[in-house]
């Protein structure tokens, strides 16, 4: 049954509030490395999770936190770009993160734009048949767009939706410009874990920052559950919170 909102923490700003998911990451890699188990953990990319990056590489570099018992699995990835082009998702991890800590490479996993169009469907199966293999998502960490999405389940998509090809809607392609340089440069296709998929994570930490996040936050935190903002969803996991700074919760008790 869904709860009547998600739970939520407001922070000062995204870097405390990153700290504290970082924080929380962070007990669980270890607690698994003492037992000799792995974390398996679901990355996004984007904007949002760069504080985060930034404090995980920080705990790796000065306070010892190895990332050799994680295995990652990211959310999503644009179709049809080249492997070696910046705005992959794969590129930015790499940068922002991978390249930055000591977590194997063998242990990384992405969805693969640049397959052929009649590879997508095989590989989607593939990519959720290995999450389960690693014995499920242990924490996944998600972002919000401004039309609500998570992943790239854009509105209209139901929630048991499983990783799949979909097509971006507008205001995320519009988002993605600076990333592309020109709107005509985004792609229209990716592919995404789907809702059901993300759903299935123990642990869910939603980010969200800035007043431009504010009142979609709002929808998805005490508005019904609807396609209409997929991160309405997370309303039915037990354990999905979301965390905001002071300008992304600004018009949560507003009528
Ligand atoms: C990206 C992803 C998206 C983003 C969302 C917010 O992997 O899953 O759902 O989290 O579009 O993007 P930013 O953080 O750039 O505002």
């Amino acid at each position: 049954m869904a709860k009547k909102t998600i739970r939520f923490r407001i922070f000062e700003n995204p870097d405390s509030a990153s700290a504290q998911v970082a924080a929380e990451m962070a007990l669980l890699i270890r607690e698994r490395a003492t037992l000799g188990r792995n974390a398996v953990i679901g990355f996004s990319t984007g904007k949002t999770p760069l504080p985060l990056f930034e404090e995980l590489i920080y705990l790796y570099r000065e306070e010892g936190l190895s990332f050799r018992n994680v295995i990652s699995f990211n959310l999503d990835e644009y179709l049809g770009l080249k492997t070696d082009h910046p705005a992959n998702i794969r590129n930015f991890m790499q940068r922002n993160l991978f390249d930055h800590i000591d977590i194997p490479q063998g242990n990384i996993h992405f969805l693969r734009g640049e397959l052929s169009s009649g590879k997508i469907k095989a590989h989607c199966v593939a990519y959720e048949k290995e999450i389960t293999d690693a014995g499920g998502i242990d924490f996944q960490i998600l972002g919000i767009g401004r039309n609500g999405h998570i992943g790239f389940n854009e509105p209209g998509t139901p929630m048991n939706s499983r990783t799949s090809r979909v097509i971006l809607g507008d205001t995320t392609r519009e988002d993605a410009v600076p990333d592309f340089g020109a709107i005509e440069n985004v792609p229209i296709h990716a592919v995404t874990m789907g809702c059901g998929t993300i759903l299935e994570a123990r642990k869910i930490i939603l980010m969200a920052w800035g007043l431009k996040k504010s009142r979609v936050v709002r929808r998805a935190i005490i508005g019904p559950v609807t396609p209409k903002v997929t991160a309405s969803y997370l309303k039915t996991h037990p354990a999905a919170q979301v965390f905001l700074d002071q300008a992304a919760a600004s018009v949560l008790a507003q009528d």
